[in-house]
């Protein structure tokens, strides 16, 4: 479904793009290194066909940890509550995203929350399906029917370029095999892993699956409901509390939405029964969220007084 253009959301988006210029593009993963950093686009689905949308909105961008909240739906769906939090936990870290230092101080050593690198890896290690291309299958088959958009698949030249380059996760996987968070092989794992975070979209699906998880797992456009109350409430949760790492606080403060964040430059919003967000800018922060989508959710939440707080 095509977003409407909005002259006074365009007119925000080209008052903030300069500012894009105090971030930075992620070059830890090669491939994300050829973004344009002044790019920023905003789509806003405020259901019944109702989408909103300014800026370079066609441009297509990878997931990144914004998969980690779709995987964990999926694994939530899968093996339930009890299974998927004795393996990772409920709590927010003030640690960055890749951060290894938890693992070792917290007994039992388990992940502190699915958002952080090592959670998410156990997370993806519970998908559902007998091998990675089945599990892979199975995660695209639920996000195209979050999003309502079924051509959405993974870039390979992103997965590949994370693979090659992924020894930090490598590393948090060898150190959760041997406390038991995980089993089985590690290569495979990673391999699952960095083709999830390789999932391409645009803001447009990011705002279709923000609506859906804001309005308890329905979905207007295929009129199917794709996730349970709980699960989205669960998820909606973590986004808060976690879903934008060491900024979580100061995002809940100063935005105060649901919102999970990606260092291709994506974060996808979720209003408790209200509109679904979808930002992408690759300039991103010193905290590896993006800082020109930051802005501009400060602006949009404060003018139209989305906060859940
Ligand atoms: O595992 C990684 O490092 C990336 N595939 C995802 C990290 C990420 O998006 C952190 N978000 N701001």
């Amino acid at each position: 479904m095509e977003c409407q253009k909005l002259a006074y959301l365009e007119q925000i988006v080209e008052e903030i793009r300069p500012l894009t210029k105090q971030g930075k593009v992620a070059t830890y993963i090669p491939a994300l290194g050829h973004a344009n950093p002044n790019t920023l686009a905003i789509a806003i689905y405020e259901g019944e066909g109702n989408c909103f949308s300014a800026g370079n909105i066609s441009e297509k961008f990878t997931l990144q940890s914004v998969s980690k909240i779709l995987s964990l739906a999926l694994a939530l769906q899968e093996h339930g509550e009890d299974y998927v939090f004795s393996k990772v936990g409920m709590e927010p870290t003030g640690d960055p995203f890749n951060s290894i230092a938890k693992l070792e101080t917290s007994v039992p050593s388990k992940p502190l929350n699915p958002m952080i690198n090592a959670g998410a890896l156990a997370v993806t290690a519970m998908l559902p399906g007998k091998d990675t291309d089945e599990k892979l299958k199975n995660l695209l088959d639920f996000i195209h029917q979050l999003s309502g958009n079924s051509k959405i698949t993974y870039n390979e030249e992103v997965a590949q370029s994370e693979f090659e380059t992924a020894n930090l996760n490598r590393s948090l996987c060898y150190f959760m095999k041997s406390h038991g968070v995980i089993e089985g092989d590690i290569e495979d794992l990673l391999d699952l892993y960095t083709k999830q975070c390789a999932i391409e979209v645009d803001c447009n699906d990011l705002a279709h699956m923000g609506w859906v998880l804001g309005n308890k797992g329905f979905n207007p456009i295929t009129q199917k409901k794709v996730l349970s109350h709980d699960i989205s409430r669960i998820v909606k949760t973590f986004m808060v509390t976690c879903g934008m790492y060491n900024d979580s606080g100061e995002f809940a403060i100063k935005v105060g939405i649901p919102a999970k964040s990606g260092v291709a430059g994506g974060i996808l919003c979720a209003v408790p029964n209200g509109p679904g967000i979808g930002i992408y800018g690759p300039a991103l922060d010193n905290k590896g969220n993006s800082l020109g989508g930051i802005k501009l959710l400060e602006r949009i939440s404060a003018e139209r007084n989305l906060s859940i707080f």
